[in-house]
């Protein structure tokens, strides 16, 4: 299969970014950014979790945030849902999207939602069943698709049967997580194409956290297999709270350069993108992890003219 002209991006920075940030970042920093981001032409951005605020303090408001968005006519604002607790408190805030998470590896289940394998896919049925009912959109996670923080390789063969379970009860695509950042293209490639073929290929999307500096090599390996669409999250935020050592995901900066770069539409101004970049780097304190940004920052200051240097 050949690369597609067009590529959606999901933006997941405001939540699997600050999910992981060590500052619990306000609800109208949090609305803010996500007007940003939408300003810069992204259209399904991951707006938040609801998860426990004991073991994610990180994500607590998220009701608030949608609340306070209200609705945006053509952009999907995905939360995380883990529970029937977290699912009503979904609807309750007027939520159109959401996305349930499986892992392909028992360990990380357990300790990620109190939940072994079958046990979270049998939870995730009916709230899928009910969601699709009432006409809202649904995503699946498949987490350690390239490997566990405690049990290392995971076999493709699992990765494709979890995301096969999240597929035939309705959820719409399925989002291959490379969690700890451990997979190089080769290997991303291989379980990419398995899964593509058991649920076909424009349900599968893929997830690359850059912990070893392989996401946007991994992205390129699945977009010649004909993968339409990437998560990333801005200025390289995030991580995950129970994956000890995983970096940031994929910057949606470095994603939109290359993508630009390789001709791929993706509706996503760059420029205004950095903006959305900076502006969160500026709250959290901390400089951005998208060299892309850097490179654009760095740029502008040489653009200026001398007397703004200082
Ligand atoms: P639990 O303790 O097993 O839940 O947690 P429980 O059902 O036993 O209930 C215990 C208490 O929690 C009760 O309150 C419930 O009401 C409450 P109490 O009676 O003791 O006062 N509770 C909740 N409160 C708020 N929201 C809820 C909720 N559910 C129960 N939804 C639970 C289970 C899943 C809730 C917990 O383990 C949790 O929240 N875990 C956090 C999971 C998480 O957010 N992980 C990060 C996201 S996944 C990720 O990042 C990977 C991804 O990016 C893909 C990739 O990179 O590969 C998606
Ligand atoms: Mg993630």
């Amino acid at each position: 299969m050949s690369r597609s002209s067009f590529i959606r991006i999901v933006e997941v920075g405001p939540r699997d970014g600050l999910q992981n940030e060590a500052m619990v970042v306000p609800v109208a920093d949090r609305i803010a950014l996500i007007r940003a981001l939408a300003d810069a032409g992204l259209r399904t951005i991951e707006a938040g979790s609801f998860v426990s605020p004991k073991y994610v303090p990180q994500m607590a408001g998220t009701g608030a945030v949608m609340v306070g968005l209200g609705l945006h006519p053509g952009i999907a604002l995905p939360v995380l849902v883990p529970n029937a607790h977290g699912f009503a408190e979904a609807r309750a805030a007027g939520a159109r999207s959401i996305a349930v998470f499986a892992a392909a590896s028992e360990t990380f289940s357990r300790r990620n939602i109190h939940r072994g394998i079958a046990e979270s896919l049998e939870q995730y049925q009916p709230i899928v069943a009910e969601a699709r009912a009432a006409g809202l959109t649904v995503r699946g996670y498949v987490s350690c698709a390239l490997g566990c923080p405690y049990e290392g390789d995971v076999p493709v063969a699992r990765v494709v049967a979890v995301a096969t379970a999240l597929a035939d009860m309705g959820c719409q695509e399925v989002s291959l997580g490379d969690t700890i950042g451990v997979g190089t293209p080769d290997k991303a490639r291989a379980m990419v194409a398995a899964v593509m073929q058991a649920i076909g290929a424009e349900r599968v999307a893929v997830h690359f956290h850059d912990t070893y500096g392989q996401a946007l090599a991994n992205v390129l390996a699945c977009l010649d297999l004909g993968v339409t669409i990437v998560d990333a999250s801005v200025a390289g935020l995030g991580g995950c709270p129970y994956a000890p050592g995983a970096s940031g995901n994929l910057a949606t900066e470095d994603l939109v350069y290359m993508l630009n770069g390789l001709g791929v539409e993706t509706g996503v101004d760059l420029d205004r993108l950095a903006e959305a970049g900076r502006m969160i780097c500026a709250v959290l304190g901390t400089p951005s992890r998208s060299r892309t940004a850097e490179a654009l920052a760095a740029r502008q200051e040489e653009d200026a003219p001398c007397s703004m240097r200082g």
